[in-house]
């Protein structure tokens, strides 16, 4: 996808380098940060300079490449996974990733190890990009049958950025839109904020207006009575884990969205390629919900008149507060499951059909 008319994409390696967007400065900055090390990785994923369940696991990969590069030793091979895998402990991708890179390259001797670990690397990337591109146009034959029937714009609400930052390139929720607005099909995005980290403003909108998308940022709240007042067609989200009985693990917030939508009769969609599938799993209360620093609440971040990025602190330094970053959202109130293979029922029966 583009940024100021140029081809990107999240992640790519270069030089023995592995150089990604950082996330944390967009919109008001576009800089391109270098890893070298698997340290830097490790880093880059707790700080969400790369976030996003795709992302994090292609990002969770090349940190196994940087491993490599650092210290060819199977010790330091096997403490660099470990360190990857708990650097955020929701979205299943991270111990995907991290185990199929390891799998990969057990028994292969040491002077082929880093050509094998670059290529698996770049083709967990490949498949991530052929996937989404698949769940987008899955997904659009649910905006096209909206548009048939509406034949006016459709407006489809997100939570968070399950778009193409959050990925490789396409992203998930938003890659639908982004093969409807090929089409010709006219479309308007909700973009809902998510506080605190502000996902739906500073990622989602921006990346949609860098595509010439129609959105509007709204605040978390304002998804009930917009679908109260029938200004919402349809809610596309993201997923960091899904289990195979369909529960979505997603951004805080996105259960409250399900239940509106439900209470008001909008279809809710849940976008995911297979890596984001934990057939393991089998209790909604077993997943690892992350739980950040507080000061993520207490301290909102933007730019000042001169153009430098500031942060304030809004609430008393004797305030306590509570950053739960996951929820999940029960698959009662999922009207589909969008993946590469098509559409199918939050269930373990629609999962299976598709993943046999
Ligand atoms: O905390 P984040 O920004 O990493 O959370 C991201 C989300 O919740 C996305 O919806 C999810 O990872 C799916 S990305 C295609």
């Amino acid at each position: 996808m583009k940024i100021e008319g140029k081809e990107y994409r999240t992640i790519w390696f270069q030089n023995n380098t592995v150089k990604i967007i950082d996330q944390t400065k967009l919109p008001h900055k576009f800089i391109i940060k270098d890893l070298k090390t698997v340290k830097e990785a490790v880093n880059a994923i707790k700080t969400m300079e790369v976030r996003g369940a795709p992302l994090i696991g292609a990002t969770a990969a090349y940190g196994i490449v940087l491993s490599i590069i650092e210290n060819n030793d199977q010790t330091f091979l096997q403490k660099s996974a470990s360190d990857l895998i708990s650097s955020r402990p929701t979205a299943i991708n991270l111990k995907w990733a991290v185990d199929r890179m390891v799998k990969k390259l057990s028994g292969v001797n040491s002077e082929k190890i880093l050509e094998i670990a670059i290529n698996e690397a770049q083709k967990i990337c490949e498949e991530d990009i052929k996937f989404c591109e698949k769940i987008g146009l899955n997904g659009l034959k649910i905006i096209e049958n909206i548009y048939n029937k509406k034949k006016d714009t459709v407006n489809i609400l997100t939570h968070c950025n399950a778009g193409w930052l959050a990925t490789i390139n396409w992203g998930t929720a938003t890659s639908p839109v982004y093969h409807a607005h090929k089409k010709g099909i006219p479309v308007h995005i909700w973009a809902d904020e998510t506080r605190p980290r502000n996902q739906g403003a500073n990622l989602t909108s921006y990346e949609l207006n860098e595509e010439g998308i129609k959105n509007t940022i709204i605040t978390d709240n304002t998804g009930g009575i917009l679908m109260q007042r029938g200004q919402v067609d349809l809610c596309i989200v993201g997923t960091d884990r899904t289990l195979s009985n369909g529960d979505v693990c997603n951004k805080i917030g996105t259960y409250l969205k399900a239940l509106a939508a439900k209470d008001n009769n909008v279809p809710f969609y849940v976008a995911l390629p297979s890596s984001t599938i934990d057939w393991k799993t089998k209790n909604s209360k077993d997943i690892p919900i992350e739980e950040r620093n507080s000061d993520e609440l207490s301290k909102v971040e933007g730019i000042d008149e001169d153009g430098n990025i500031k942060k304030v602190q809004i609430y008393p330094n004797k305030s306590s507060a509570l950053n739960l970053a996951f929820d999940v959202t029960p698959a009662k109130y999922i009207t589909g499951l969008i993946t590469e293979k098509g559409v199918c029922e939050a269930s373990e029966k629609g999962l299976k059909n598709l993943f046999k």
